[in-house]
C-alpha cells in the first residue's frame, strides 16, 4: 500500500513512524512533512490547506490511503474533497469535524444529549456578552467559537479581565472570525486527562489515556502553548473514571453525532476534566493530539493501518486495541521565547543517538534541512523527545536523560513534565 499523511509536526511524525511498522505499507508520503519525517517518508511540498493539489497528488501517485493529521484541513473539508475524487481517506467529513471546529456546536450537542460538561451561554453580540458578565460568577472562561490554534480560551479571574477578554475576542478580533461567536462557561477545577479514540461512525475504541502540559513555563505558568510535554497513561484515569466516561461520554458522543446526521469517522480526542462532581468534557478535538500522540502511539501494539481501514469501512467492532503495559513521557524541546517570539535556523546536533535505541524516540515538530545534510530548527516546538519505561517514573527519567543527547543554540524545555506523577 501507498499511504499519504497530511501535516508536518510531531504528531504527524509519530503517525508516520507508526504507519511505517505496518507490513501492509510499501511507501509513505507526507505533505508537507519535516526533516525528521523525511527519514521514513517522501516529503511532498504541498501545504495542508491546498486541497486541490493534495487530491491531484494522491491520484497521480496512486495513494491507497490518506491520513489527515491536522485540524484546519479537517474543519475545512479536506475529507470531502478526497471522497469526491473517489479517494480513500481517514478523518471526519466537514459536517462532523465541526465537533472541533465550533465550540458552540459542541456545547449545544452536549447539552442536547446530556453529556457532562460545564454550564455555558453562547453570544454573538459583545454588548450582550458584557451584560451577562456583570452577574456571572468569577473566575469564568471565555472561548472563541472557531479554531484559534488552541489559544482562543481565556480564563478570567475578575470581571475586569473578563470584559477585556470579550474585547480581545469579539471587538479586536485577535483570532479573526473565530471570535465572532463566543462561549462563556463555568470555570471548573480538577485534573485534566486527554483520551484519544478511533471511531467508525458507530463503534468507538478508546486508546490509553494521556496528559498534556499546555503552559510554557515550569509549574504550569506562562502562556498557553501547543503543548510542552505529555505522559501516558494518566494515573488519575482510574477504572472508575473509565467506566463513567464509557457510560456517559464516549458512546453518547458518537451516537449524538449520528443522530444529528453527522456520522463521525476518525479520531475523537476527549479533553476531560476530572471534577469533584465527576468527569466532564472540556473540549472535543477531531484529530490526534499533539504531543499526546507521541506518547500514545509508541505504546500501541495494533497495526494502525488496519485500524484506520476499519474506521473507514465501519468494521471497528471486529477489533480490540492493545496497549503495552508500560508508560511513556514526551518532553518538547522548543525554541527559547516560544510561543511569542523566537529565532530559528539553528543546527541541531546529536540526532543520530536515537537510531537503533529501542524505547527512545525523537519526533520532529519544527525542523528542516539546510543543504543536504544539516538539520536546523524551524519552529517554536522543535523536537518531542519520548521515552518509554516500565512505569511513569522510569519513562520520565529516560525521557529527560535523552533530552541531553540533542543540542541546538536556543534549546528550551520545561523541567517538570510528569511531575503530577509523584502526587498520584
Ligand atoms: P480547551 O481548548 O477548551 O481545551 O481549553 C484549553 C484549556 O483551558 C483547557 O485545557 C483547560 O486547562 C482550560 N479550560 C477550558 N475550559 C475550562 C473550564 N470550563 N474550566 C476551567 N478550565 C478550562
Ligand atoms: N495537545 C493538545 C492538542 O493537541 O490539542
Amino acid at each position: 500500500m501507498k499511504v499519504l499523511v497530511v501535516g508536518g509536526g510531531g504528531r504527524e511524525h509519530a503517525i508516520v513512524w507508526k504507519i511505517a511498522q505496518s507490513p501492509k505499507v510499501d511507501k509513505i508520503y507526507c505533505a508537507p512533512g519535516n526533516a525528521g519525517i523525511a527519514e521514513l517518508a517522501e516529503c511532498v511540498p504541498i501545504g495542508a490547506m491546498e486541497f486541490d493539489k493534495l487530491v491531484a497528488f494522491a491520484k497521480e501517485a496512486e495513494i491507497d490511503l490518506t491520513v489527515i493529521g491536522m485540524d484546519d484541513p479537517l474543519v475545512g473539508g479536506v475529507v470531502d474533497a478526497f471522497e469526491a475524487a473517489g479517494l480513500r481517506v481517514f478523518g471526519p467529513r466537514k459536517n462532523a469535524a465541526i465537533l472541533e471546529g465550533s465550540k458552540a456546536f459542541s456545547k449545544d450537542l452536549m447539552k442536547k444529549y446530556n453529556i457532562p460538561t460545564a454550564a455555558y451561554e453562547t453570544f454573538t453580540s459583545a454588548e450582550e456578552a458584557l451584560a451577562y458578565l456583570e452577574t456571572a460568577p468569577m473566575p469564568t472562561v471565555l472561548k472563541a467559537d472557531g479554531l484559534a490554534l488552541g489559544k482562543g480560551v481565556l480564563i478570567c479571574n475578575t470581571l475586569e479581565e473578563a470584559k477585556e477578554g470579550v474585547k480581545t475576542l469579539m471587538l479586536d478580533k485577535q483570532f479573526g472570525t473565530a471570535g465572532d461567536k463566543i462561549v462563556i462557561e463555568e470555570f471548573m477545577t480538577g485534573r485534566e486527562v486527554s483520551v484519544l479514540s478511533f471511531v467508525d461512525g458507530n463503534t468507538i475504541r478508546i486508546m490509553t489515556s494521556a496528559q498534556d502540559h499546555k503552559r510554557a513555563l515550569d509549574g504550569d505558568k506562562g502562556l498557553n502553548t501547543g503543548g510542552m510535554g505529555t505522559f501516558s497513561p494518566s494515573p488519575f484515569y482510574t477504572p472508575e473514571v473509565d467506566a463513567f466516561c464509557k457510560e456517559y461520554i464516549y458512546q453518547a458522543t458518537v451516537d449524538a453525532m449520528k443522530a444529528e446526521g453527522r456520522e463521525f469517522k476518525g479520531i475523537i480526542f476527549f479533553g476531560l476534566m476530572l471534577t469533584e462532581k465527576g468527569p466532564k468534557v472540556l473540549e472535543y478535538n477531531a484529530r490526534f493530539g499533539d504531543p499526546e500522540t507521541q506518547v500514545v502511539l509508541p505504546r500501541m501494539n495494533n497495526d494502525i493501518v488496519e485500524i484506520f481501514e476499519a474506521c473507514i469501512d465501519g468494521t471497528l467492532d471486529q477489533y480490540t486495541l492493545d496497549f503495552e503495559d508500560n508508560a511513556a513521557v514526551c518532553v518538547v524541546l522548543a525554541s527559547d521565547g516560544y510561543p511569542v517570539k523566537y529565532e530559528k535556523g539553528y543546527p541541531i546536533e546529536g540526532l543520530d543517538r536515537f537510531k537503533d535505541n529501542d524505547g527512545y524516540y525523537c519526533f520532529h515538530a519544527g525542523s528542516k534541512f539546510d543543504g543536504d545534510e544539516q538539520i536546523v530548527t524551524n519552529g517554536g516546538r522543535v523536537l518531542g523527545i519520548t521515552a518509554t519505561g516500565s512505569d511513569l517514573k522510569e519513562a520520565r527519567k529516560n525521557a529527560y536523560a535523552a533530552t541531553e543527547w540533542v543540542s541546538f543554540a536556543n534549546k528550551y524545555m520545561r523541567h517538570d513534565i510528569g511531575k503530577a506523577i509523584d502526587e498520584a
